[in-house]
């Protein structure tokens, strides 16, 4: 199989990005801690593997913390998520950053089984903060994943 190679985002990535993004997470906005991050001002790394585009991750550094807002694969199980995971670590960490965390939801347990394999941790509960979210972002639907009631954020992390 051909290898994942994961780069910066492209000016000629932009449609493609907010396709995606509105596809997925509903809007071309995220909500993560009550916070909005519109997909155009965000940073990106775009997998690729054969000169097509297999996944995305959108991060935004802080604080000498990197959240990494969202991971999209778009062939699931060839290793586009890892890859992006991997290259996200290495970006943060040579921009001084100790610390990526991201936001996942309560119903997402693909997501949590997915990072904890990856050397993330859980690190907090944030109760109701997706019903929250959904006042600023009425996309957000009520049932997520597996018929699971959608309301709660929970954050993981690694130290970089
Ligand atoms: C979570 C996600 C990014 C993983 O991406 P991916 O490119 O499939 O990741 P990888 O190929 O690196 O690894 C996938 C894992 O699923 C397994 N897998 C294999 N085939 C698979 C398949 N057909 N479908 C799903 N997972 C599969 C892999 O074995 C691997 O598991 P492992 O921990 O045992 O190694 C992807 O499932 C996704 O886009 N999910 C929807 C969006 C999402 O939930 N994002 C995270 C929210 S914060």
């Amino acid at each position: 199989m051909s290898p994942i190679a994961c780069r910066p985002l492209a000016a000629a990535d932009a449609d493609w990005v907010r396709d995606l993004v509105v596809r997925r997470w509903g809007a071309e906005y995220l909500i993560t801690r009550g916070r909005r991050h519109d997909v155009a001002g965000l940073e990106g790394l775009v997998a690729e593997r054969d000169g097509a585009r297999v996944g995305l991750a959108l991060f935004c550094m802080e604080d000498g913390a990197c959240e990494l807002v969202t991971l999209d694969s778009l062939v699931a199980g060839i290793g586009a998520g890892s890859a992006l995971v991997a290259a996200v670590a290495d970006r943060a960490r040579a921009a001084g950053c100790r610390r990526l965390w991201l936001i996942t939801t309560n119903d997402n347990l693909a997501a949590q089984r997915f990072y904890q394999r990856r050397g993330f941790r859980l690190a907090a509960l944030y109760p109701d903060a997706v019903t929250e979210a959904r006042r600023l972002k009425p996309a957000i639907p009520l049932v997520g994943r597996d018929g699971i009631p959608l309301r709660d954020e929970i954050e993981l992390e690694m130290a970089l």
